[in-house]
């Protein structure tokens, strides 16, 4: 059984104060939670805060992007070297990104390289505009998004990876995809790519996320789709009781499910 995620994607929200309190106030609320993988990313700056804040707790820290050169002439990035000892997770090509930052598929897969070479845990977000969804092309444009950020990855290397399925009009938005969409996506068309490119043993370890709009009402319906292992959560991640009861939902749907096989 894979073991759930539930991702925190602050953004560009939170001075370093600000995300300490909040990273104690959801230290407190999630230490006994062992069976569900509670990763936050802050902003840069408040990384090594929250590093310190969750030290010796089951919670992680996660970047919300890296550049892919170990050091050198790129003004304002940061490396994976510095990342490390900081962060255990890397997001990568959030389609905020993609969008304004110029990311491309070919960057997404540099990126991966990198943060899969120095041992980080990359998260893959992958999703399809609005325009792209309503003309039926879901299904095309993100298996496409799946293989060229994998492109010449190992499958050996593949425990190491999480994706982040995640539509671009549910994000931020308040309308989530419905759970039947995000287990469509997230099973026939990212596991599915998976197990095209790596067979269906690797395919079936690899944990797929969903993100776009999930908050404490809807976790529960999202998580007991069989192929969606835990939640990207933007807007909600930033309320500690809500994330929380996220975290708790999802230990609470894994506890009842393992009991069951
Ligand atoms: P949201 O953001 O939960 O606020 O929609 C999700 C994300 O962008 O990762």
């Amino acid at each position: 059984m894979r073991k759930p995620m539930m991702a925190a994607n602050w953004k560009m929200n939170l001075i370093p104060a600000e995300a300490t309190l909040l990273a104690q106030a959801i230290r407190a609320a999630v230490a006994e939670v062992s069976s569900v993988d509670s990763v936050l990313c802050p902003p840069y700056l408040a990384l090594a805060n929250v590093h310190h804040t969750v030290q010796g707790s089951t919670i992680a820290v996660g970047a919300q992007n890296v550049h892919w050169a170990e050091s050198g002439a790129y003004t304002g990035e940061i490396s994976v070297p510095m990342l490390k000892g900081l962060a255990e997770y890397v997001i990568i090509g959030h389609s905020e990104r993609r969008q304004y930052f110029a990311e491309t598929d070919e960057t997404v897969n540099k990126k991966l390289h990198a943060v899969l070479n120095h041992g980080l845990f990359p998260i893959v977000c992958v999703g399809e505009t609005l325009a792209q969804n309503d003309a039926g092309d879901t299904h095309a444009v993100v298996s496409a998004q799946v293989k060229a950020a994998l492109a010449g990855v190992e499958g050996s290397r593949l425990a190491q990876v999480v994706i982040a399925y995640e539509p671009i009009w549910a994000i931020g938005t308040g309308r989530a995809a419905t759970a039947a969409q995000a287990q469509a996506t997230c099973g026939k068309t990212v596991r599915g790519t998976l197990a095209e490119l790596y067979g269906d043993e690797i395919a079936q370890s690899v944990r797929v996320l969903y993100g776009g709009s999930t908050n404490a009402k809807n976790i529960g319906e999202i998580m007991q789709q069989p192929d969606i292992d835990g939640a990207l959560i933007g807007g909600a991640s930033l309320k500690a009781d809500e994330y929380s009861s996220m975290v708790q939902t999802t230990a609470a749907l894994y506890k009842a499910n393992a009991s069951t096989r």
